[in-house]
This record gives C-alpha cells, structure tokens and sequence, in this order.
C-alpha cells in the first residue's frame, strides 16, 4: 500500500505502471448500472479500506475498485496479530474487525481522486460498539454521508469478525436495511453475503434482498469452516483457494433463483482466467479478488484479462456480456 502511495506521487511512473499493467478491449467491458465497467475484474472489499490508492489500483487494471469497508467513526479494528497466511494452501486467515479511518476521511478521500478512473462502490458496515438494533441509523448516516462518491454501495452483514453482525443475514431484516439504504440515495445498492449458511436460506435471502430493491448480491465474504485448514488460527475468516469452492456453489444455487434479477458479484478463491471464465457463465456479471493478488502480485490483473479474452475467443464467445449466464 506505502508503494502504491508513493507511485501516485510520481505521474510519469504512474502512467508506466498503468501501460504495464491495463488491458484495454472492447470485448471486456460492460455497461452496468449505466456506467461503464472496463473489464469485470475488480478488487475486493477490504484491501483499500480508506481509499489511499484508488489512482494506483486502476492504473493496475482493474476493471472497478470496492473500498471499505467503512464505519461511520473510526475504529482501530482487532488486536494484532490478526492476519495470517495459510500458505501452501494461497489461503488467507484474517481477524481485521474493520478497522479504518471512518467515512468523514473516506469522503475526503474519494473527493481528492474525483471523477475515480473506474467505477469505485463503497462497502458499509457499523461500528463495533453499535448496538445490533440500531445498525440500521449507521447505515443510514454512511449512505447520507458518502452518496455523492459511490457508484454502487455494499450493505455488509457478512464479516465474520464484528460480533452478531451476521445476525442481520434475515429476509426481513435485510429488506430493512435496503429501505433505509434506499431512502438516502439513487445508487444501486447491494448485499454481501456470508459463504456458511445453506443453500436454500442464502437463496431465500437472496429472493428477499431482490424483492426489497436490491441491485445486486456479491458472494461471498470470508468463510469460518475451519475444518478447511489443518491448523487454523482461533479466529478470523479463511480466503483465497480454500473458499474456492464453497464460493461457486453459492453463486450457482443463488444465480439459479434471482439470475436476471438483479447483478451477481463472485467473489471468492478465483486465481485463475478459467475461474473468472466459469463465474461468469455460472451468471455473474463481475468478479472481485483479494487473496490471489497477495500471493499473484499486480501483474496477476494483466494476465487474468489477456487469458479471459483467450478463452472467450477458444468458445467463440463474442465479449464478456455474452458469456454471462451461458450455463445458467
Ligand atoms: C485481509 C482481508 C480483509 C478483508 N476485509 C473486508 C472488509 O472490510 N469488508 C468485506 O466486505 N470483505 C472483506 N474481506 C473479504 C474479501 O472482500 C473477499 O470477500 C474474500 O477475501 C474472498 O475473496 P478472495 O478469496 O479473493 O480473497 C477481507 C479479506 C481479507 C483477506
């Protein structure tokens, strides 16, 4: 992240690093929410929490940025260590508690960098010391303080490491969210869903979060099946090639309900072009990374691009926009 700073300090370098690293084409845009997607390639929640390195990220070539997520004050998240790598396995164990610097620095931010070069949606979540009753008034205050900076906003109900924010994963209690979110602002507004749960209860709360006004789901957040590690850590939500799985057995049983409805967002051990290839088929329209950029390194977006319009151009599909939905 201090690299990315300082790259943005420096134009001439900057713009290197974009020609570096951007793969521009035609067949990998999209126009969704009527704004334009570069490419369906985007950075997952949680990495820019604070909005430092939106001018470095884009110029990695990503196709949209999610900054957050961001709580109305700030907070300094968990005790460290609360970041572990499950190595041999690309895998990431992470206890953060959503730390950052809060959403009056967040706006400030995302004003400096205005218009963003790609779209950037804001994950929203409420401070830990708010009670579970009143998480709606911070979502509320988020949305009202933040509408004027955010292509989209992510409701977050789905981090592991704010105690009962899980709880909030009810049909009902999310239509509430959305309302309050809904009330405050035109963007569109989606929910970011846990991988532990069934598939019929996500699929519920998928048909809930849509029928309240939902422009889109993203799944999934990290998970807490430790019995997918040999030694995990004693907290915190497992990343990266072991959620792998998991993560697109949820994309397909909830693209199977609401596909058509509303934009799906997968998320969740994608590494490769062929991973991306098969979310997006499988009905996403965009797709977000986190770990498989730890261990890839930035050159990882270039490659996942370059190798999605191989395949694309292997099946004689014309453009991402064609490829969503295939095996639907
Ligand atoms: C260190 C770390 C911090 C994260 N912080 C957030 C967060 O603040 N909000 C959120 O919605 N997801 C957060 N996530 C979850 C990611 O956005 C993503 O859903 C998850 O890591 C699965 O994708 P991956 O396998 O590509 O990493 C975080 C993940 C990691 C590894």
């Amino acid at each position: 992240m201090s690299g990315l700073q300082s790259l943005q300090q420096l134009p001439q370098a900057l713009r290197r690093f974009e020609r570096q690293h951007c793969v521009i084409d035609r067949r990998l845009e999209q126009e969704i929410w009527g704004q334009r997607f570069p490419n369906p390639i985007g950075l997952a929640a949680g990495f820019d929490k604070d909005a430092v390195a939106v001018p470095a990220l884009a110029a990695m070539g990503f196709g949209f940025l999610e900054v957050g997520t961001v709580t109305p004050k700030p907070q300094s998240g968990n005790p460290r260590p609360r970041l572990f790598r499950h190595r041999e396995l690309h895998s990431l164990q992470n206890a953060m508690g959503f730390n950052n610097a809060g959403m009056e620095s967040l706006s400030r931010r995302l004003a400096q960098n205005w218009p963003p070069p790609v779209p950037v949606g804001i994950n929203v979540g409420k401070n830990r010391q708010t009670e579970l009753m009143s998480a709606g008034e911070d979502y509320r205050t988020l949305v009202r303080r933040l509408k004027e900076h955010a292509s989209y906003f992510v409701i977050n109900i789905s981090s592991p490491n704010t105690p009962g924010l899980r709880d909030l994963q009810q049909g009902e209690t999310v239509a509430g969210l959305l309302d309050i979110c809904l009330e405050e602002t035109e963007a569109p507004v989606l929910v970011k869903l846990s991988p532990d749960m069934e598939d019929d209860e996500a699929v519920a709360l998928a048909r809930a979060a849509v029928e309240a006004g939902a422009a889109g789901l993203i799944l999934t957040n990290t998970t807490v099946n430790y019995s997918l590690v040999p030694e995990p850590q004693a907290t915190g939500g497992l990343s990266g090639r072991v959620l792998r799985r998991r993560s697109f057995e949820l994309l397909k049983a909830v693209a199977s309900e609401v596909y058509g409805r509303c934009i799906l967002v997968s998320v969740g051990g994608i590494e490769s072009a062929s991973d991306v290839y098969a979310r997006l088929r499988a009905g996403a329209h965009l797709t977000q990374i986190y770990t498989s950029l730890i261990y890839g390194g930035s050159l990882l977006v270039r490659r996942l691009n370059e190798e999605l319009l191989d395949l694309l151009e292997g099946d004689g599909v014309r453009n991402v926009a064609s490829a969503v939905g295939l095996d639907v």
